[in-house]
């Protein structure tokens, strides 16, 4: 089966959010039973490994990211007898196994919390989380001005007048990581799933878990200094809250946890930050192994901003030793093919920027283009890649959903303002002609939690298989190159010479991308033959938003 212990420099990792890829039961939301039925299109897709979005028992007030228990599965998505089997299934198909793990926050829901609410000011059990009395004359006030990043104060007050802290919604209180117990525990849990075969994990929310413990007001809008890299006097102020030096030790430990298993398994680190020099303190080699490439994700599509992420990323890792990761979507992004469609092409967390773009004009057709080029981009640079479901069907964002339906925190926390990220969440279409879309099994009992689009019945997988044109025959097509050509994957790349607006590099001695970003067709450099084409040359030119792998002398 796996032979080699270094296959997260090269791998393909394909996300799957569970409550959206399959649902074999008929309520409407995805679960293991489907999954299962789905592992043989994932290994016929060519991926080397499944990440799945968290699993766990849950109340979904964050779609499973407020976890109840880290130690099983929900009972909407099945049981852990049943997980252990699918770990087996995937890994018989060689398929590896990464699963998230939250460890900034659970949910309102889990024992921990729950007891901490009964126990009361001052206990034990308040010490795993961040409680505080509040300020004003009657504590009527939070304890102090942070802002939940869905929204609303970061604290919510309970029944006997002490506040808790929640950097994301009120069902997901933050742990207090200064406390051994936290420490101890999430150990224990990293444990318990990689002694059941999982391969690795990826890491939530991973530069936010350590709290400044003086939890002193903080201006987002002033200039920040990393944590206690500020100088006394300056301007920029200490973040409180984000990339802490103290977060590092948690992931030295989780290393070492990860090293003592054979083969030993794979820390991924979700880790958002704007300074890539912080950034790449988490791929130490005793820290993380990789972390999402979240700028190349974020870029614009012009050759100038991809030239310089690739760039930058390629540049910081370097030191490190660690491979980059190259991203284009995930379940809390717009779909890069509706935002390539759009005259902004850039994706930025920021509420205002995703509520301006939300319905922005979108030439799909272009967006398709452009997601195909980058597709082989993203799988020719150096290091590893990963697919968000339903991107190897060319699906967009999904934009008209009725406001009842909409399920994300985001929306509801921003009354609104913000449309959430529901729409790129939306179950995937599999066959047929009109929803469920193969997602649920006929007879099904429940329509899917989110509705589908009827305009996705000429993208199911049904419909793309085999369609030598289809963004699902590229998909496929692309990762069987990339298995079976030695330069792919991990290793070093060098620039060409090419045309403006046009990125060209080598990989190995005979392998060469191009990706034309220019408006005019462009020649190709001397070649022996065209590996794979994101679309049609045109008399041996490139068109514009084309991408092209070629075999060089
Ligand atoms: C990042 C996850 O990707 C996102 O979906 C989630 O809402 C937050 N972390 C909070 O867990």
């Amino acid at each position: 089966m796996f032979n080699e212990t270094r296959w997260w420099r090269s791998a393909t990792i394909y996300q799957v959010y569970p409550r959206s890829f399959a649902d074999g039961n008929g309520d409407g939301v995805g679960d293991l039973a489907g999954i299962r039925a789905h592992l043989p299109y994932l290994r016929d897709l060519g991926v080397d490994a499944i990440w799945f979005s968290p699993w766990y028992p849950s109340p979904m007030a964050d779609a499973g990211y407020d976890v109840a228990d880290y130690r099983d599965i929900d009972p909407a998505f099945g049981t852990l007898t049943e997980a252990a089997t699918l770990i087996e299934e995937a890994h018989t198909l060689d398929l590896r196994i990464i699963i998230d793990v939250v460890p900034n926050h659970c949910s309102d829901a889990h024992p921990w919390f729950r007891e901490a609410l009964a126990a009361g000011s001052g206990s034990a059990a308040r010490d795993l989380f961040w409680f505080r009395d509040g300020r004003g004359e009657d504590g009527e006030l939070p304890p102090n001005n942070w802002m939940s990043i869905f929204g609303g104060p970061a604290w919510t007050r309970v029944a006997d007048g002490q506040w808790y802290l929640h950097l994301f919604a009120p069902e997901q209180p933050d742990f207090n990581w200064a406390n051994p117990k936290v420490r101890e525990e999430f150990e224990d849990i990293l444990r318990f799933w990689f002694d059941r075969g999982v391969d690795g994990v990826r890491i939530d929310s991973a530069a936010l878990c350590m709290k400044d413990p003086a939890l002193l007001d903080f201006d987002p809008d002033a200039p920040t200094a990393p944590a206690t890299l500020a100088e006394p006097g300056s301007a920029a102020q200490p973040h409180p809250y984000s990339d802490r030096d103290e977060t590092h030790e948690i992931y030295r430990d989780w290393r070492r946890v990860a090293d003592s298993y054979d083969p030993p398994r794979v820390l991924i680190g979700e880790i958002w930050l704007p300074d890539t020099e912080r950034f790449i303190q988490y791929l130490r080699p005793d820290e993380l192994h990789t972390a999402f490439n979240f700028d190349f994700l974020a870029a614009p599509w012009d050759a100038t901003s991809f030239h310089t992420t690739i760039d930058a990323t390629l540049a910081a890792h370097a030191p490190v030793s660690a491979p980059a990761t190259w991203v284009l979507s995930n379940h809390d992004v717009f779909r890069h093919v509706t935002r390539y469609g759009r005259a902004d092409t850039s994706f930025s967390h920021d509420h205002e920027h995703r509520r301006r773009q939300t319905g922005a004009p979108t030439d799909f057709a272009l967006g398709t283009r452009r997601a195909r080029a980058a597709v082989l981009l993203g799988l020719a640079l150096p290091g590893s890649a990963y697919v968000y479901q339903g991107e190897e069907l060319g699906l967009g964002e999904v934009e008209d959903i009725p406001d009842e339906q909409r399920q994300d925190p985001l929306f509801a926390r921003t009354n609104g303002a913000n449309p959430g990220r529901d729409g790129c969440r939306v179950p995937l279409p599999w066959s047929g002609d009109a929803s469920p879309f193969g997602f649920s099994p006929p007879g099904a009992g429940a329509p899917p939690w989110l509705p589908q689009p009827l305009s996705w019945r000429t993208l199911t997988a049904e419909v793309q298989k085999g369609d030598p044109g289809s963004m699902l025959e590229l998909y496929r097509e692309a990762l069987r190159v990339r298995h079976s050509e030695p330069a792919l994957g991990d290793g070093t790349m060098r620039w060409l010479d090419a045309p403006a607006e046009v990125l060209a590099f080598y990989r190995g001695p005979s392998f060469a991308c191009v990706l034309n970003m220019s408006s005019a067709d462009v020649p190709l450099p001397t070649h022996d033959s065209v590996l794979l084409a994101s679309g049609p040359l045109v008399d041996g030119l490139l068109p514009p938003d084309s991408a092209v792998w070629l075999r060089i002398p």
